[in-house]
Formats: C-alpha cells, sequence, structure tokens
C-alpha cells in the first residue's frame, strides 16, 4: 500500500519513529512533517536520535491561532495528497496536524488511518480533545490502543475498521527503556546540561514538564509553579523540562520559578525516558509522559483534572494521581506515592533494576492490517479513487 503519513509534533514524531520502519517492510511510506514543531528540541532531535527518515515533504506551517494553523496545514497537506495519490492517510494522536491530515484527506475520499483511536477526555474545551473526535470520525482504519478506546469508539457508532492493536508508543518504551536501566545513565545524558546533571541522585529528584494550552493561562501558572515550588526541596528539587511555548507564557506573566527548580529545554525521547525511570516520581500534563511513568513504575502526579488514558490512573495498583492545580492534593499524594527520603531512593533503585517492560506488538498488528486492505465500506465511506 501507498501511505502518505502525516506528522507534526513531538509525540508524533516519537510515533512515527516506532511505527515507520514496521511500515516500510511492506508498505511505501511518504512522510510529510506540517512543521507545527520546528524548534530542534521539539523536532530535529527526534529524527536523529530515533532514525526517523527525513521526511519527504516539510511544509513549515509553524505557529499560530488554532484556525490559522490548521488551515495553513490543510491547504498544505492538500496538493501533496493529489500529487501522490495514496492508498491511505496516515494520522497519529490528536493535534492540529491530525486533524488538517484527516480532513484534507477524507475530503479527497482518501482512506484515513488514525492511530490512538478511541481515546477520550470527555472535556471539549481541550483541543485536544475536538481533534480526535473528528479524525476518529472521518477514519477508516481506527488503531486503538486499549479496550477502553474501542469501547469509546462503539458508543459513537464507530464499529467498522476498528482494531485493537496496542500502544505503540510502548514498543518504544521496551525498546528504549532497556538502555536506560542503569542508574549511571543520568551523568551522561547528552542534551541535559552538566550542571543539572550533576546535582540529580536517582531516587532524589522529581522530573516534570508542563506544555497544555490549559496550563498557559496567567492563573494556571501562578498555581502550578507555587505547586512546584511546594514539591521541590534542596535535597530532592525538582527538574522542569520546559516547552518553549510555557517558557515564553511564563516569560510575559512575568513569573518566576522557585529555588530547588532546574529549568533545562524539551529533552529527547531517550533523556526523558531515563529521567523518568529514575526520578523519585513524575510531575506532568502530557499523555505521552502519563503512559510512560506507569510503564516504568513511577508514581506520577498529573496537573490535569481529566485524562483520556483513564487505565493510568484506575485501580488499586494506580500510581497516578489527578491533582490538577490543587497544591493540597499534590502535597498529599507525593507524600504518599513518594516519600522523601531513604525508601524513596530504594524504591527508585528497585524499579530501575526490574525492569522489563514487553513491547505492545501494536507496529506490527498496525502494518499487517493495512496490508490486508481497506475494509469494508461502512455507510458512505468510499475506498480510494472512488468517484
Ligand atoms: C501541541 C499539541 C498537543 C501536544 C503537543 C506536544 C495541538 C492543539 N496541540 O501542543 O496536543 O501534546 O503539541 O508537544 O496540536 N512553539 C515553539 N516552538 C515550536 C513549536 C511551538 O516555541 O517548535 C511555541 C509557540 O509559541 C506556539 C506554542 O509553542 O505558539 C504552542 O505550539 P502549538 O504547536 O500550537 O501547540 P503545543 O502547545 O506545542
Amino acid at each position: 500500500m501507498r501511505i502518505v503519513t502525516v506528522v507534526g509534533t513531538r509525540p508524533q514524531l516519537i510515533k512515527a519513529a516506532a511505527l515507520s520502519p514496521v511500515l516500510r517492510e511492506r508498505h511505501v511510506e511518504i512522510l510529510v512533517d506540517t512543521g507545527q514543531h520546528y524548534d530542534e528540541a521539539l523536532a530535529g532531535v527526534f529524527f536523529r536520535e530515533l532514525g526517523l527518515a527525513q521526511p519527504d515533504v516539510s511544509l513549515d506551517a509553524g505557529s499560530g491561532s488554532h484556525a490559522v494553523q490548521t488551515a495553513a496545514i490543510l491547504a498544505g497537506v492538500e496538493p501533496v495528497l493529489l500529487r501522490e495519490r495514496p492508498d491511505a492517510v496516515m494520522v497519529y494522536g490528536d493535534t492540529n496536524s491530525t486533524l488538517a491530515g484527516a480532513l484534507a484527506a477524507a475530503k479527497l475520499g482518501i482512506p484515513v488511518a488514525h492511530v490512538e483511536a478511541g481515546l477520550r477526555s470527555f472535556d471539549r474545551a481541550m483541543p485536544e480533545e475536538i481533534n480526535r473526535v473528528v479524525a476518529d470520525h472521518l477514519a477508516t482504519w481506527s488503531f486503538a490502543p486499549t479496550q477502553g478506546a474501542v469501547e469509546n469508539l462503539a458508543a459513537e457508532g464507530i464499529r467498522a475498521g476498528v482494531l485493537l492493536v496496542g500502544d505503540l508508543m510502548q514498543d518504544l518504551a521496551a525498546r528504549v527503556g532497556r538502555d536506560v536501566r542503569d542508574p549511571a545513565v543520568l551523568a551522561h545524558l547528552s542534551d541535559l546540561p552538566a550542571g543539572i546533571a550533576a546535582a540529580l541522585r536517582p531516587g532524589s529528584y522529581l522530573f516534570a514538564t508542563v506544555h497544555r494550552a490549559d496550563n498557559r493561562s496567567p492563573a494556571a501558572m501562578d498555581t502550578w509553579t507555587r505547586l512546584l515550588a511546594d514539591l521541590a526541596r534542596p535535597e530532592r528539587p525538582v527538574l522542569l523540562a520546559l516547552h518553549p511555548g510555557t517558557r515564553a507564557a511564563l516569560a510575559a506573566a512575568g513569573l518566576t520559578l522557585g529555588p530547588d527548580i532546574l529549568v533545562t529545554e524539551p529533552l529527547g525521547y531517550r533523556s526523558s525516558l531515563a529521567l523518568q525511570l529514575h526520578a523519585a516520581a513524575v510531575v506532568t500534563d502530557s499523555g505521552g509522559i502519563q503512559r510512560e511513568a506507569a510503564w516504568l513504575g513511577t508514581p506520577c502526579l498529573v496537573l490535569r483534572e481529566t485524562t483520556e488514558w483513564v487505565e493510568t490512573v484506575r485501580g488499586p495498583q494506580s500510581q497516578s494521581v489527578l491533582v490538577g492545580r490543587d497544591r493540597a492534593a499534590a502535597r498529599a499524594a507525593i507524600d504518599r506515592l513518594a516519600p522523601i527520603g531513604e525508601a524513596g531512593r530504594v524504591a527508585a533503585a528497585t524499579r530501575a533494576a526490574s525492569f522489563d517492560l514487553a513491547p505492545a506488538g501494536a507496529a506490527t498488528r498496525i502494518s499487517d492490517a493495512l496490508g490486508v486492505g481497506v475494509p469494508a465500506p461502512p455507510g458512505r465511506r468510499r475506498r480510494a479513487g472512488a468517484a
């Protein structure tokens, strides 16, 4: 099959790095980078460190309001699809690149394959929720990472073309996680400044990321910066890998971060995984990091009130808590899940030593499903090339 894959943001580059090599064993892939993310730390690094093929087409859509950014990608993708005439268009996740890629393809009657289909936070205030709902309703293949996602699709009447494939990010975490099991890696992460690396002891720091639109308003930033300051201690600093959009928003609001908060640029995949594995706990609003922390067994405070990855916060074994921006809830969660001191350090060391995550097998299942051809069209869905 001839497939145009549309990527554009950090998590999509990571997912494409997990799928693309497997896909290319039996399909022809044309990689389109929308350029939604363009900074080296958010985009370039992933091509190099994960071996992702250079894009065949770069659209340089860049930043803008949702409408401006989505429109730029739509207008950029359409001529590529007309020229390449693929049998399918592959989109990942829930970003504006996903929405625009799916919409441009569906309007041309080209079947859409949606990876990470069926996730719902049931919060339409999140731009990602709107993007994923629309992409799911346009997709011919819905590659669901979890049984819950399959059920969400069924609840919206989407059953044809739905396949439970597992989580692509787990395939990658299983592969790279093995390389970073030794805590000594912390001293040798190429993108972590040496001064910061020297301040980190395994099990004695918190790893944090904050990038969601919802966490970039001045009021929200005022609260989560205090929340991080509450958790940071000289003997257990917070390492914050800061998205450039959040950095700019903090500067515009004149907010500063407290002492014992070490700030870096966004990090590559390997560093991020290593820092999560050896942390006392993770504090994040990222869906990807939330899952990675769960696979690694690291306690996780989620700076959101809802999540589409409900499995990570459910059940007695869960070490993940939705704390939103509630400072008291965050303090209580960290005291329960990752108490400061020797016990926390031992827990982190034990976890790293016993890390043995199995791949989910998602990449192979997706590639095989596409190899079978376009599923029987339900209702109004059309085959590629049909009038
Ligand atoms: C996007 C996705 C989000 C995903 C995240 C992963 C949407 C709606 N959001 O959020 O779902 O979790 O990527 O990181 O698609 N910026 C830079 N450099 C860049 C890119 C962006 O500085 O390379 C800054 C710009 O100021 C920009 C802001 O970040 O306005 C937001 O970027 P945008 O692509 O709109 O969304 P993200 O917050 O990155």
